[in-house]
């Protein structure tokens, strides 16, 4: 595989970062994930923009423009001829040396790292057939979710917990209301209403969300933009996730109970169909 760092294309076992890098020692970093269907990347001005929000709350600038990385994308996805997968794209602070909470003073370059995923046959995932079963668990996430940080490891627990349980994924829930998915932003529909937390720093502004919703609008369907709990989940009619890697992705479980009858939705199916078309 070859991978971006810094400016550079490598063979992956060739490329390298700083061990004093504070993406590595604090965490200290923002990254982007853009699917790609068909050698096509999707949604990318979306992710470019939501990366610099990220950067701009956390103080850093990106060491490239968007156009720039645009080209670095598509470089990637040709020298790996990635027909359907994923790009990574991770910018951390960097660190010229010594461990110290403040940030380094001046300011270092960011160190920039992107690297593909190849996933054939991405978009015909049979887990959109089945559905996914989730597990709920308590957020105790920081409170500003709407960095895209690299600070992942509550996350990855709670990915784990799930597994453990025999499920696909966990929604958390803070104060009695579901915030999202490890990794992906939930949904319920209740009488062809679609239900999903409104936006704040309690949740990544998904780039999928925002596509999905917008699609819905567009055709007519009624959108309802607030937190629920997992009781409402339990008594809707569907719930599904969307991501940039799982696109739209019914959920038929809830903690060991079916969600309507068990089975995708007809909305979760419909959006999925749509943001597929629209996207490709
Ligand atoms: N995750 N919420 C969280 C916590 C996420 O990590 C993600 C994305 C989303 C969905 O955002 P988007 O639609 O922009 O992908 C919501 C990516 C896919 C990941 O970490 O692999």
């Amino acid at each position: 595989r070859i991978v971006h760092v810094n400016g550079q294309y490598l063979p992956e076992a060739e490329a390298t970062v700083s061990i004093f890098d504070r993406g590595f020692l604090m965490a200290d970093g923002v990254y982007e994930v853009t699917s790609v269907l068909g050698g096509k990347l999707i949604d990318f001005p979306g992710h470019a923009a939501r990366l610099e929000r990220s950067l701009a709350e956390l103080d850093m600038t990106s060491p490239v423009t968007t156009d720039e990385l645009l080209a670095i994308h598509r470089e990637l996805v040709a020298r790996n001829s990635i027909t359907d997968g994923m790009v990574y794209l991770q910018i951390t602070r960097g660190n010229p040396g010594d461990r110290d909470f403040a940030y380094p003073d001046p300011p270092v370059t960011p160190t920039i790292v992107l690297f593909t995923q190849s996933k054939p046959g991405l978009a015909d995932n049979p887990a959109a057939k089945t559905g996914i079963k989730v597990v709920s668990i308590e957020d105790i996430r920081w409170g500003r979710r709407d960095i895209k940080t690299v600070q992942l490891l509550y996350p990855s627990i709670g990915k784990m917990m799930a597994k453990k349980a025999g499920a696909d994924d966990a929604w958390m829930v803070e104060d009695g209301f579901v915030t999202e998915g490890t990794s992906n932003n939930a949904y319920i529909v209740k009488n062809g209403r679609i239900i999903t937390r409104q936006l704040g720093t309690d949740i990544l502004h998904g780039i999928t969300r925002a596509a999905v919703l917008r699609f819905a609008a567009e055709a007519q369907m009624e959108i309802e933009e607030r937190a629920f709990t997992i009781d409402e989940a339990l008594a809707a009619d569907e719930a599904f996730v969307t991501s940039a890697s799982a696109f739209v992705m019914p959920v038929v479980q809830i903690d060991g109970a079916a969600v309507g009858d068990g089975r995708p939705g007809r909305v979760a199916t419909r959006l999925r169909e749509i943001y597929l078309d629209e996207s490709r």
